[in-house]
């Protein structure tokens, strides 16, 4: 059975739209509780900011392409379990398990996007396309971020754990 390509990348959008969905819950859990981190917090907000306007692209996108909304709650509640599952939240590392959460995540989306820039070249997109490069950038800074501080991170949680103050968060 043939499929055209364009199906696989409305199907593909969708699955990129319900991706950042998720990101936006697991940053804002992680935002909300976080208090002896500011750095962290601080970038988590920006990317939050960030994330919430990829999704309007990518629903853009999906409008445009004519793949519509109306599965779109369906493929969020595939990733539900995941993510949090992956969030660590009332983990005594939190912050840990919440940074190794959110690099993981950002290179779930570094790698969707790639994927839809290819399908969207291949199916001649050109908007698609550079709207999910832009989408990249954002998500290449943040996954980089998170690889620079993620040592700090550590060794914060590491010496507040060991001075007997509050370092999960
Ligand atoms: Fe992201």
């Amino acid at each position: 059975m043939a499929t055209d390509p364009r199906d696989n990348l409305v199907a593909w959008l969708r699955d990129a739209h319900a991706m950042e969905e998720q990101a936006i819950t697991m940053l804002n859990s992680q935002l909300k509780r976080l208090e002896h981190y500011p750095a962290l917090k601080a970038r988590i907000g920006q990317h939050i900011d960030e994330t919430k306007r990829q999704e309007q692209v990518l629903q853009a996108c999906l409008d445009r392409v004519g793949g519509g909304s109306s599965s779109l709650k369906d493929a969020a509640g595939k990733l539900t379990a995941m993510a949090q599952g992956m969030s660590g939240v009332f983990a005594s590392d939190e912050v840990v398990k919440g940074s190794l959460a959110s690099y993981t995540f950002e290179h779930m989306e570094i790698a969707s996007y790639r994927i839809l820039i290819a399908a969207a070249e291949a199916v001649g997109d050109a908007q698609t396309k550079a709207a999910c490069e832009r989408i990249l950038a954002e998500e290449i800074a943040m996954a980089d971020w998170l690889s620079d501080h993620m040592d700090d991170i550590t060794r914060q949680f590491l010496s507040r754990d060991e001075a007997g103050l509050t370092a999960k968060r």
